[in-house]
């Protein structure tokens, strides 16, 4: 990594920015790029990543950032993780490209990878895809498929991706779908995270909109990502289990932000021990290579025939390279660093909580997957620009909450750096309340 002379602090032997942000030439790169990038893209502060290593990025004027955000709870390994660098390196040089439709053999043992690591009792099958909102519609056209029914159900906070199917089943915020309409039919969204909402199945859906007979699936992220990093009371996803059990519907979980080890264990549902017929995943379990995949038992993955489902990028060969790395490298330390690692957080946090009772509303999560809840979304807003200025990089979610997402390879020394700059952001912020 470049360093610009004067610009680095030593603090705790991580180093973090001490220069104005957004620096001059991230100005001038912000004009240039405001010139030619689509607008839609939400740009939620003004950061110009150049290079990364570990948790720390350098921005485009040599600024040394602490990472909290992981590229969007990305970058499970850290930023360009030697092992993966290097497997990406030997297999560019080997094949970049040639699809699905034939016998790739990093296709296979990436699909027996993921077999080996899916919370399914019975003997998966996997389909791989480029992103995470391919592998809800995949998951989501196999269970249609697979059952003959038509209606899905998913969850009010949900979010699980922008293309047409995922964003007809996220309710997260109501811009996502704002000028798109009509949604796929077909889609209702049920209360999430108490046990007590579970009676929402019987007495509102089941009695009132369609018989459980016609449900082909519950779509559920076990914890919740875009809508607010929110964690459902032991007891939700087993009522869920039962539900689906006793109707023949199938439970597709979204793992693309809890899974990949986030959480300390591979998925985020077996932190309730529950199994789902599908998993979708994606994010975190390549690095920060674009890969997807859904995996279903295969009683249920083997109802569909050739041509009913295909793809000409999915499970491209450099991106399995860098998810089979990614999974010995969560496998070999990164998920139990998770647990070491989020206990520490979790604990300053909410010492931090306790502090700033009247900002700091809630604090809550599991392993490295943490939300702090604000009064206000001015206050979460004002604390995310306030830690951006001090050079650690967080990033808002729900209508009030930072969520903690760090790269799995977090240091103690980072997290202790971290909560120090996210302290006194908070203090910031607080002492303007
Ligand atoms: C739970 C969940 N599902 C699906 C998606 C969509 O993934 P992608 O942006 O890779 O399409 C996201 C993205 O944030 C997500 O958090």
């Amino acid at each position: 990594m470049t360093q610009a002379p004067g610009k680095l602090v030593q603090a705790s032997a991580v180093p973090h920015v001490v220069t104005e942000l957004p620096g001059p030439r991230a100005r001038a790169h912000i004009e240039f790029d405001r010139q030619w990038t689509s607008p839609s893209l939400p740009r939620a502060y003004p950061v110009v990543p150049v290079r990364g290593h570990g948790c720390t990025i350098e921005d485009i004027d040599g600024n040394l950032l602490l990472d909290f955000n992981a590229g969007i709870a990305v970058t499970s390994t850290g930023h360009s993780h030697p092992e993966v660098v290097r497997a990406i390196q030997e297999q560019a040089g080997k094949l970049i490209h040639y699809s699905a439709d034939f016998y790739l053999p990093i296709y296979a043992e990436m699909c027996a990878e993921l077999a080996r690591i899916a919370p399914m009792k019975e003997k998966p099958r996997v389909f791989l895809t480029n992103s995470g909102t391919e592998a809800v519609e995949g998951a989501v056209k196999l269970a249609r498929y697979a059952t003959g029914r038509q209606y899905l159900v998913s969850f009010l906070g949900a979010f699980h991706g922008r293309t047409y199917g995922s964003v007809s089943l996220t309710a997260s915020k109501a811009k996502y779908h704002a000028g798109f309409g009509p949604m796929l039919p077909g889609v209702f969204h049920a209360p999430f995270g108490h046990v007590a909402d579970l009676k929402w199945f019987d007495e509102v859906l089941f009695d009132r909109e369609v018989p459980p007979t016609e449900v082909a699936a519950i779509v559920v992220e076990p914890i919740q990502g875009e809508g607010g990093y929110v964690v459902p009371e032991d007891g939700f996803m087993q009522g869920l289990r039962r539900i689906c059990d006793e109707h023949g519907i199938l439970l597709i979980a979204d793992e693309v932000q809890c899974g990949a080890g986030r959480t300390g264990k591979m998925w985020a549902i077996q932190n309730w021990d529950v199994e789902p017929d599908i998993l979708a995943t994606a994010k975190g379990i390549a690095s920060g290579m674009t890969l997807g995949a859904f995996i279903a038992r295969d009683s249920l993955m083997t109802k569909w025939g050739p041509g009913a489902h295909g793809t000409t990028y999915g499970g491209n060969p450099v991106a399995c390279a860098a998810s089979l790395a990614t999974i010995k490298l969560l496998e070999g330390g990164l998920m139990a660093n998770a647990v070491a690692r989020g206990a520490e957080l979790m604990a300053g946090l909410r010492r931090l909580q306790a502090q700033f009772p009247s900002v700091i509303t809630d604090v809550r999560g599991i392993g490295l997957m943490i939300g702090v809840e604000f009064d206000t979304h001015e206050h979460s807003a004002a604390v995310e620009w306030a830690a951006f200025q001090r050079g650690l990089l967080t990033l808002e979610c729900g209508h009030s909450v930072i969520r903690i997402a760090p790269p799995l390879v977090l240091t103690e020394a980072e997290a202790a750096v971290g909560l120090e700059l996210f302290g006194e952001a908070v203090a910031e912020v607080a002492a303007k309340a």
